[in-house]
Order: structure tokens, then C-alpha cells, then sequence
């Protein structure tokens, strides 16, 4: 393992190792983030088969895994060729990441730069920890003003009114969209996934006997921000702006979406309040996200189902049956209480309004009087995030998880072609083409089809794919269930097409240069040792896995692909464990892969959800070079305080700063504000933040992650 670094920290202070649960999540964040979906069977009921289902299961799969997983080491070292001949390059890639002005400065790090710094160690410190020659600071916190006229944040004061102007609670995706060329001023988008009220309010006890003004607070929590920031000197940090700019925004509850593409306006989504289907306020649990390469931003509705409650049982069949489907109540019940102060939160009054969440969200952060759209055309499920490519022929893809148990990978191919240029008009034009296009959902198929009783004859686990259709042309793909109803009820849609059951597929991000589509696999303890396939080859997966993905023909609009575990995630001296063939004796152990990106040097970044309960450290930033002589070295390059997930993370396009959302801070059980486990960022209360992270030395160059 990695020497521990301790360079740049903010405050030590050890604390006790947090229980762990089923993901490795504290008790608190699995209550608040998605309502304990893990305590609860998986959704998905489905009787399409797992890979295993096919083969015969006489034989121990758990003990030949183990065996398999120890030749893929064998071969990854000794035979890198054999990794290479799978992962053919795919034809004619197109740079597809969003544009920086064209003369932006400083001038970007050249492509394919090595890493060499000194590794963050493991701990469990309630510290931001950096390698040396590297320096962090707090962006923006949890309260502090967004818009003109926001009030100082107070913990003991705190009003609706406020947060719905302040910045929200815990921090996922985030971006920063340069605002000038010389990159001294920029935009940055945060989104705010869910709110943990036991944090949040002195005394919480419950929805039930929680104040109407506290529903209102979390409510107004959620959402995003999108505010002005701008650079320190010629540094790589940057701050927000002193004073409110003409950017800032908040878009929480109250604001104002429309539905666009094929379900806007059907019976699916109409209410009582909007009897055209088409309007609806807010967006709900947005975890990770996307940057378009028209320049704005992508945001996934999660675990949207926690925040309906039942006056009465869901008696309707149909009804119950697609409430199940996605993880809603359909008996009467509460999660949140926020039926107390809107009806439109109650199931038995307001049946259609779940359908109107769980929806990919496209935002204009340019535009501050914009109105933000739901993509129905890309489906409805539990989006993690979504990340789009340009094809060589400008068809534009998108790529999607649906992070539970045993849910699928999506790919929206649109109609219509991307235009390469920068007036207003190719810009709307751009802004329309996810609204039109064909909905697909993944099938991976091993080449070794003796596994699990045999281990994988290629000593890898790899093999093909098919792109099932579920809408194409405009056409349902889905005997008895029409557009409308397949997009709305995608799994239920997916289930009919035979989609492949994976570990809790979370970002699924092409690579801006090659098109190579990396996804975390974040991790699935409820898999049984009789379904396990060659794609999701560990039972009880504590510790996920990263599988990626080369269309064939480098075609975004191929219906078939290659794929290969690129990383078995877990402790490097576990056989069962796999980093890209690379010598596991130098690698930093990481668990729980999340959020991917890349940086301009064309690297892998991870983020972890979920190393406390699994590997006993705090979550963190990790970058692995993705060819090249150090491809598969692993180094961990921060980690969060405790308590903390590690999200974003973006490294911004001129390569000088790292831009972490820290999660939940201080999330741990029997943690309140009387007796926080984390005081991050270091004030009297745990405050999810956003914060850059810089280099301050100039050995090895001025870049992220050299
Ligand atoms: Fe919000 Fe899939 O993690
Ligand atoms: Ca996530
Ligand atoms: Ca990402
Ligand atoms: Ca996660």
C-alpha cells in the first residue's frame, strides 16, 4: 500500500470507525439518501434470467469465482496483450467534451500524462487529506447566500424562505463552465441531492412531529445551485465571488420545469394542478450528472420514491404493481412527511405525480431565467446520471445508470444530429436533441460460457453486448405497453426486453476522447452465489467493480458492444480483486466505485461511496491512468472527512483544480448536532461543501493528478 501522505489537512481528529451496513454506508445516510432501499427486497422482481440462471449449478460458484478471479490477475500482468485484444480501439473517435472558450489559458495539459504523485494513505480523520505539493479550501457550504439578497446562514435560525435563496444541503454533481477566456471567472453547478434532518434541526424526531417550517426547509434544500466564482490570483484555487452575481441561482421545490419529449402532456402526467401534463415543480434527489457539449448541464433524479407518502393503501392493481416496481408505498404510510404541507406528495390523492420525477434534467446554467427541462425521452428510473458523446456521424448518444440492486444500463441514441457550432442558433438547436431519439437497455453477455462453474477460459471477464430496444422511431419496442408507458416505466419495460441485472450501476461516463464508456458497478450485497454472471461475477459484492464498454465500430448508435471488468474493487491482497492488470502491491485499495470523470489528460477519476463500511477508511478521489505503461495504477489523490462520500468530482478543462463535492459530513450513527461526529468544515456543525483542490508546487507541472 501506499505510504501515508498527510500532507495538507484540515483538522485530525480520530474518531471511532462507523458501522457498517449493506453498501458500507452509515445507518443515517441509507435512511436519508434512498429510504433504506437496501433494507428492503430489491424492486426489481423480474423473472428474466441472470447469466447463472443458464447453467448448470451443481458446482460451488463462490469457490470458482475466487479461482477465476486469481487467473484475470494472471493474465492482466503476464498477458496485457490479451486485455488489449478485447478493448479493440473504437474507429474514427471524436473529441465529445464540452468546449472551453478556444483560447483558454492557461494552456491545458497535454494528453496522457503519468502520475507521480505520493498517494493519500487510508484514515479516518475528520480531515480534507491531499497529497503534498497539493492545497484545498472551501468553495461554498451548506447555507451560505446563492442569490442576491440570501441571508447569512444560521443554524438555529434557519427559514425556507432562506434556503430556497441559500446554498442547499448535500452536495453531488458538480461543474464548472468557464465564463471568460483567460478562465478567471466561472460558473459552477452544484446539485442537492437529499437532506438529512437529524443533522439539519436540533431535536428532530421524526416527519411527524417535525415543524411544517422544518418540511419546508428540506424541501427547499433540495435541488441545485449555480453560482459565479472566480480565481485566486494565478492560482489554480478558486472562491466564490464576494458578492451574488447576475448568474446565481437556486432551483429547488419551487421552481418551475416543464416536460418535454414523448410523455409530456399524456395521462400519465397530468394532476390536478397541472391538467396539461406538462409543469412541474422541482426535481428531486439529483445525484450525479453531465456536461453536454452545448454547455449545459445533465441531472439525474435518484431515489425519488422516498418522498410520497399514502393517506390511504394503493388498492388499484395496476397502480400498486408499477409503485412497487420503482420502490413507492402503496400502503399508508409516511418517509418524510412532506404530504403534511403539499398534497401533491400524497399517493392516494395525487396518483400521477411520481411519474413526474426520476427524470433526466437538462438546466442552462447561462441563463438564469431559463426554465429546466425533464427529458422523457431518455426514460424514467432511479438515473444516477447521464453523460452524452458525440458520434462521428453527430448523432449525439447518452448513457445511464439506474443505481439499485439488480437494475439496468440505458443508452438514448438521438434523431437528430449535433451541429458543431457556437451561434445561438446551433445552441437550441443542440438543446432539442434530447427530446427526440430511441431508448435502449443493456445485455452483457460472457465469452466464457462455462462461468461460473469453470472459470473464465480467456482469464478474463469480458465478453459482448447487445442494446435491447425499448423505443425506436417513435415506436414501442414492448408488446402492450406504448411509448408513453414505456418510457415511463422503464424497468418495467427493460424487464419484457431481457436486460442484463447488475450491481447497482451508478455513472456511466464515455471517455471524451475514445468513446470508451466507463461505469461504476457500486456494489451488491443482495447477489446470490447462483446469480453471478460473467459481468457481475462476485456474490454478496461488497466492493463493486467498473466494467467499460467500446461500442462496436465506434458507432454510439451500435446495438452491439464489447465490455471488460476493468476493476474488481476491494483490499489488493483479496484474489478476488483485479486493477487492470497492474501490480496490485502498488495500488491504492478503493471500494464502492460512484461518480467517473476524466480529466484533460485523458485519466480515470473514481469516486467512492462507501469505504467506511467496507475497508474501514474514509471515502475519496482516486485517478488511474487508462493506457500507457502505468495503465491500471490506482492512486488515491484525496480523502473526505468522516462521515463524508466523496462526489463530482470535475477537473476543470485548463487542468489546474479539482472541484470534490463533500457529502454528507458527519453522517454516522447516533451523530447529532449535540454530539457531531465531524465539525467540516470546521464551524460548530457538519455542513456539506464544495471544495477545490490545487497544486501549489510546480514539481511535475501545474496539473491535477501529476
Ligand atoms: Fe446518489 Fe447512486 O448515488
Ligand atoms: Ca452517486
Ligand atoms: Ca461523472
Ligand atoms: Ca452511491
Amino acid at each position: 500500500m501506499s505510504d501515508f501522505d498527510g500532507g495538507q489537512q484540515g483538522r485530525r481528529r480520530l474518531l471511532p470507525i462507523l458501522g457498517g451496513t449493506h453498501g458500507g454506508r452509515s445507518a443515517m445516510t441509507c435512511k436519508y439518501r434512498c429510504a433504506n432501499a437496501c433494507f428492503h427486497e430489491a424492486p426489481n422482481t423480474s423473472d428474466n434470467e441472470y447469466f447463472g440462471d443458464m447453467v448448470d449449478t451443481a458446482m460451488s460458484r463462490r469457490g470458482l469465482l475466487r479461482t477465476g478471479a486469481a487467473a484475470v490477475v494472471v493474465a492482466g500482468t503476464g498477458a496485457a496483450s490479451s486485455v488489449g485484444a478485447v478493448a479493440a480501439a473504437p474507429a474514427a473517435p471524436q473529441v465529445s467534451r464540452a468546449k472551453p472558450p478556444s483560447s483558454i489559458k492557461p494552456e491545458p495539459p497535454e494528453y496522457g500524462r503519468p502520475v507521480s504523485f505520493t498517494a493519500v494513505g487510508d484514515n479516518m480523520l475528520d480531515a480534507v487529506v491531499v497529497p503534498n505539493g497539493y492545497d484545498w479550501s472551501v468553495t461554498i457550504s451548506w447555507g451560505d447566500p446563492v442569490e442576491p439578497g440570501a441571508p447569512e446562514f444560521d443554524f438555529d435560525n434557519q427559514t425556507a424562505e432562506a434556503q430556497q435563496r441559500q446554498f442547499g444541503y448535500n452536495c453531488d454533481y458538480v461543474a464548472v463552465l468557464p465564463l471568460d477566456r483567460n478562465f478567471d471567472r466561472a460558473l459552477l453547478w452544484v446539485n442537492h441531492e437529499y437532506t438529512n434532518e437529524e443533522l439539519m434541526f436540533r431535536g428532530w424526531a421524526g416527519p411527524e412531529s417535525a415543524t411544517e417550517e422544518q418540511l419546508r426547509i428540506a424541501m427547499a434544500a433540495h435541488g441545485g445551485s449555480i453560482l459565479e466564482i472566480e480565481r485566486v490570483g494565478d492560482t489554480g484555487e478558486w472562491r466564490r465571488t464576494r458578492r451574488p452575481r447576475r448568474h446565481n441561482r437556486r432551483i429547488h421545490t419551487g421552481t418551475e420545469f416543464h416536460l418535454t419529449g414523448p410523455v409530456a402532456g399524456s395521462d400519465l402526467v397530468r394532476t390536478t394542478a397541472d391538467p396539461d401534463g406538462t409543469t412541474v415543480y422541482g426535481m428531486l434527489n439529483n445525484c450525479a450528472g453531465g456536461l453536454t457539449p452545448w454547455g449545459t448541464i445533465l441531472s439525474g433524479e435518484e431515489n425519488v420514491h422516498q418522498y410520497f407518502g399514502a393517506s390511504a393503501d394503493i388498492t388499484d392493481e395496476e397502480r400498486a404493481r408499477r409503485y412497487s416496481r420503482y420502490g413507492l408505498r402503496t400502503e399508508a404510510g409516511t418517509e418524510r412527511g412532506w404530504e403534511r404541507v403539499d398534497e401533491r406528495f400524497d399517493l392516494a390523492t395525487e396518483p400521477n405525480e411520481p411519474n413526474r420525477f426520476g427524470w433526466i434534467v437538462e438546466l442552462d446554467p447561462f441563463d438564469p431565467a431559463s426554465t429546466p427541462r425533464k427529458r422523457t425521452a431518455l426514460g424514467r428510473f432511479k438515473h444516477e446520471g447521464a453523460n452524452v458523446f458525440v458520434g462521428a456521424d453527430g448523432r449525439v448518444a447518452a448513457y445511464m445508470g439506474d443505481d439499485e440492486r439488480f437494475e439496468y444500463v440505458y443508452k438514448f441514441v438521438s434523431a437528430k444530429k449535433y451541429r458543431d457550432g457556437t451561434s445561438r442558433r446551433d445552441r437550441e438547436h443542440n438543446m432539442t436533441l434530447l427530446d427526440d431519439g430511441d431508448l435502449y437497455v443493456a445485455r452483457f453477455t460472457g465469452n466464457s460460457p462455462e462461468f461460473p462453474d469453470s472459470p473464465p477460459e480467456d482469464g478474463l471477464f469480458d465478453g459482448t453486448g447487445e442494446w435491447l430496444p425499448l423505443v425506436v422511431d417513435g415506436q414501442s419496442q414492448i408488446d402492450g405497453m406504448s411509448v408513453e408507458e414505456v418510457l415511463t416505466f422503464a424497468r418495467i419495460a427493460a424487464d419484457k426486453a431481457g436486460a442484463t441485472k447488475m450491481d447497482r450501476p451508478e455513472d456511466v461516463e464515455p471517455h471524451p476522447v475514445t468513446g470508451t464508456v466507463y461505469m461504476s458497478l457500486t456494489n451488491n450485497t443482495a447477489r446470490s452465489p447462483e446469480q453471478v454472471d460473467e459481468a457481475n461475477p462476485r456474490p454478496e459484492n461488497k466492493f463493486g467493480h467498473v466494467i467499460s464498454v467500446d461500442e462496436d465500430n465506434g458507432d454510439v448508435a451500435s446495438t452491439t458492444f464489447t465490455w471488460r471488468i476493468v476493476i474488481v474493487a476491494g483490499d489488493p491482497d483479496d484474489p478476488e480483486t483485479y486493477y487492470d492488470g497492474f501490480d496490485k502491491s502498488q495500488v491504492s485499495q478503493i471500494s464502492c466505485p460512484d461518480n467517473v470523470a476524466f480529466d484533460p489528460s485523458g485519466r480515470l477519476w473514481l469516486a467512492t461511496d462507501g469505504m467506511g463500511g467496507t475497508l474501514n477508511a474514509n471515502d475519496g478521489m482516486f485517478v488511474m491512468p487508462i493506457e500507457g505503461e502505468d495503465k491500471g495504477h490506482l492512486r488515491r489523490f484525496v480523502s473526505v472527512p468522516i462521515g463524508a462520500e466523496c462526489c463530482g468530482p470535475f477537473i476543470t478543462p485548463d487542468g489546474r483544480t479539482a472541484t470534490v463535492a463533500v457529502q454528507h459530513p458527519g453522517d454516522g450513527d447516533g451523530a447529532s448536532p449535540e454530539n457531531p461526529l465531524s465539525t467540516f468544515p470546521y464551524g460548530d456543525q457538519p455542513r456539506p461543501s464544495v471544495i477545490t483542490i490545487w497544486r501549489t508546487s510546480p514539481t511535475g507541472g501545474p496539473y491535477i493528478g501529476d
